[in-house]
């Protein structure tokens, strides 16, 4: 890829800025060389404190940049690509990160033989913590999937994977952070059932679900290990663990990333 990189994004919503935030980390993208669009100009402030080219033209965006990042909301892909498909060239990859829209669908929409990635991000890339998933489509070279990892690791976990994962990616990671709510949520009414004030116990709740996320992560280990290391026997941990299984929580969370992996694909074919 040529030095520097020129980089566009089309929607200018949260998820092109997280991604923005992260790509700007890297010494390989300047941020005068992003250029972001979108019909109105009430995200565009955001991109300008970077020092990020704003315009109100996809077109211009396209002819700008050499690798595209299509942030738009799942309906509107088709009419966007409409919109700039005469402009994309071979030397193009475009990066699509509209949920449920398949690789089969992009690449119709767009020339033949277009470099297209489907790229899967989860909230926390506004962190800089995010989970994505990245799947080439058939125009798509090993190097490149490899170029846009290294492009997008500081926005978190980056992995290439085939498209079949997308949709179980989407239940583990898209939805499973709204999972990690509902168990902090949880974890917090029981502090506060046992008397904790309500804020307290929820700064406590997101500080352990931190810290045990940095812990797995960080050590690499097992999540059964750790669990086998905070479990005294006889101790507090053992009985709680037990109210859980008793509750049904392993088999309520694998039901529930299945079920979520199943509406995209739903989703998917719509
Ligand atoms: N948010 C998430 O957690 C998440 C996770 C995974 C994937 N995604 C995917 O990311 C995509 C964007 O989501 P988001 O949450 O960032 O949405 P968003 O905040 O609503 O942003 C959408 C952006 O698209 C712009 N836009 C609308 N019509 C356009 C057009 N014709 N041409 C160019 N730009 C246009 C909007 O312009 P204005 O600024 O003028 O309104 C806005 O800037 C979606 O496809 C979603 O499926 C999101």
């Amino acid at each position: 890829m040529d030095s520097p990189v020129k980089v566009g994004f089309i929607g200018a919503g949260h998820m092109a800025l997280a991604i923005a935030q992260g790509i700007l980390k890297t010494d390989e993208v300047i941020p005068s060389n992003v250029m972001v669009s979108a019909p109105s100009k009430n995200n565009f402030h955001r991109f300008q404190d970077m020092g990020v080219v704003v315009t109100h033209s996809n077109e211009e965006v396209v002819q700008h940049s050499r690798l595209v990042f299509l942030a738009v909301k799942p309906h509107l892909v088709s009419t966007v690509l409409n919109g700039i498909s005469k402009h994309v060239t071979p030397q193009h990859i475009l990066v699509s990160i509209a949920a449920g829209v398949t690789l089969e669908t992009l690449e119709q929409l767009l020339p033949s033989r277009s470099c297209v990635i489907r790229m899967m991000p989860n909230l926390p890339c506004m962190l800089q913590e995010g989970a994505v998933l990245l799947a080439c489509g058939a125009a798509a070279s090993q190097e490149v999937g490899s170029m846009l990892k290294n492009l997008l690791s500081p926005c978190g976990l980056v992995e290439v994977g085939p498209e079949a994962w997308i949709d179980a990616h989407t239940g583990l990671s898209g939805s499973g952070v709204a999972f990690a709510f509902v168990f902090a949520e949880a974890l917090a009414d029981g502090a506060v059932k046992m008397g904790m004030p309500s804020s307290l116990a929820h700064r406590i709740a997101a500080q352990t679900i931190l810290g045990a996320g940095l812990l797995l992560r960080d050590t690499g280990k097992h999540p059964a290990q750790l669990r086998a290391e905070v479990c005294t026997p006889g101790g507090t941990t053992a009985y709680g663990l037990h109210a859980l299984e008793k509750g049904g929580i392993r088999a309520a969370t694998v039901d529930a990333v299945e079920a979520a992996t199943e509406r995209a694909r739903e989703l998917g074919r719509r």
